[in-house]
């Protein structure tokens, strides 16, 4: 029982993914078919068509994880499948091949909740690089462009165990970047577009009062559940504001179309379409929504008397989150573990990954469980 061959499968949104992973500790394969060109004329996910290219891609990515892996199908110990949160309708074919596939099989069949799968990455590639536990109690945030979650994670026996500490109440950090992207005449996924041109600006040329970032409730008790919500809505709206009051208007028109002329615009398209100015709101907006994270995380490990923070999703890619954090967190004291780039974003090592301890706990799922697009974690 303590070692299994998972073959895990994610499909929550526009990624279809699927991996083998061994005892949650080596991934065998990893492979991430993503639909970006498919939703990128739309300047964002369409669930409708995420679906129908989950459906097209789902059997030959498979195919080719286990492939990849050196493996056939029946030597696979068991089917691990993303449930939720995500687009039912794209959560729902990865589930429904799943348990196709389980059946025919006969291999026990693991739902995985995708927060935990996000938080599963970083643990998987410690125990691939031959590290040691975290540091427990760890303090960790997922933060995607569905997600800004923090929770403690603790281990329990063979069981993790979460609390939910802080959460957005609007955007998530991930997508406020698309959003950002979006307004600015920049392509989507927006976040790895302004990570780089926000490289090009000066972080201090646009000041971002802390009224925007109104997730910020000092002066509560640092037990205090809200203490540690986030928000990016108002600094969305802020930089919307400073749009119209500078008048970039019609150079972000200009921008918008001569970048839908360029099939598969790459961040350096975009930089060639940036002037001055929205380099230095890029660099600014990406500074503001950093500081929030690294401080409200930094603040809330204080309380939870963390020992090590876990930072993890899409947004974890970001250049500016990651050297921030090392550098806060270790002047804290306190080690921080990332996911690689590759694991940052949407995955399924992640979910074969988060699905071991189940697998060790005979934690399966029953044949009629479906998807559920709201899924909580702790
Ligand atoms: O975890 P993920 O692949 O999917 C969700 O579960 O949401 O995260 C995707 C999000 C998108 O909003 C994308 O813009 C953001 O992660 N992202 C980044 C970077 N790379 C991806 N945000 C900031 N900087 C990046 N380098
Ligand atoms: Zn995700």
């Amino acid at each position: 029982m303590d070692d299994a061959l998972i073959l895990g499968i994610e499909t929550s949104c526009d990624e279809t993914a699927a991996a083998v992973v061994r005892s949650g500790e080596q991934m065998l394969s990893s492979v991430v078919y993503s639909q970006i060109s498919t939703h990128q004329v739309y300047g964002g996910v369409v669930p409708e068509l995420a679906s129908r290219e989950h459906l097209r891609a789902i059997v030959p990515v498979v195919r080719k994880a286990v492939g990849d892996a050196g493996l056939s199908l029946p030597e696979v110990d068991a089917i691990a499948v993303t449930q939720g949160p995500g687009l039912a309708g794209a959560l729902l074919v990865g589930i429904t091949y799943a348990k196709a596939l389980a059946f025919a099989l006969e291999k026990p069949l693991i739902a995985v909740n995708h927060l935990e799968g996000h938080i599963h990455a970083v643990l998987l590639e410690e125990k691939q690089r031959g590290g040691e536990e975290l540091p427990a109690p760890v303090l960790a945030l997922v933060v995607s462009g569905g997600h800004t979650h923090l929770y403690t994670a603790e281990r329990k026996q063979s069981t993790w165990q979460y609390r939910n500490i802080g959460r957005t109440r609007d955007d998530a950090a991930g997508e406020a970047f698309d959003k950002v992207a979006k307004l600015l005449g920049f392509g989507y996924p927006g976040g790895p577009i302004l990570d780089e041109l926000a490289k090009h600006g000066d972080p201090r040329a646009v000041r971002f009062g802390s009224s925007q970032i109104k997730g910020d409730h000092r002066g509560r008790a640092p037990e205090d559940q809200t203490d540690f919500d986030f928000s990016f809505s108002g600094l969305k709206t802020a930089v919307l504001r400073h749009v119209q009051t500078h008048g970039l208007q019609d150079s972000i028109e200009q921008r918008r179309k001569a970048l839908m002329s360029v099939p598969h615009a790459k961040s350096e398209d975009c930089l060639a379409q940036a002037d001055k100015q929205t380099l230095d709101l890029v660099a600014s907006f990406q500074r503001a929504v950093v500081q929030d994270l690294v401080h409200k995380t930094l603040r809330a490990a204080e309380a939870m008397t963390a020992r090590s923070l876990l930072i993890t999703g899409g947004v974890a890619a970001n250049s500016e989150l990651r050297e921030t954090f090392q550098q806060e967190a270790t002047e804290a004291g306190l080690p921080v573990y990332f996911p690689s780039r590759a694991l940052a974003t949407d995955n399924a090592a992640m979910i074969a990954a988060a699905a071991f301890p189940k697998f060790v706990n005979g934690d399966f799922a029953v044949p009629e469980f479906s998807a559920e697009a709201s899924l909580a974690l702790g």
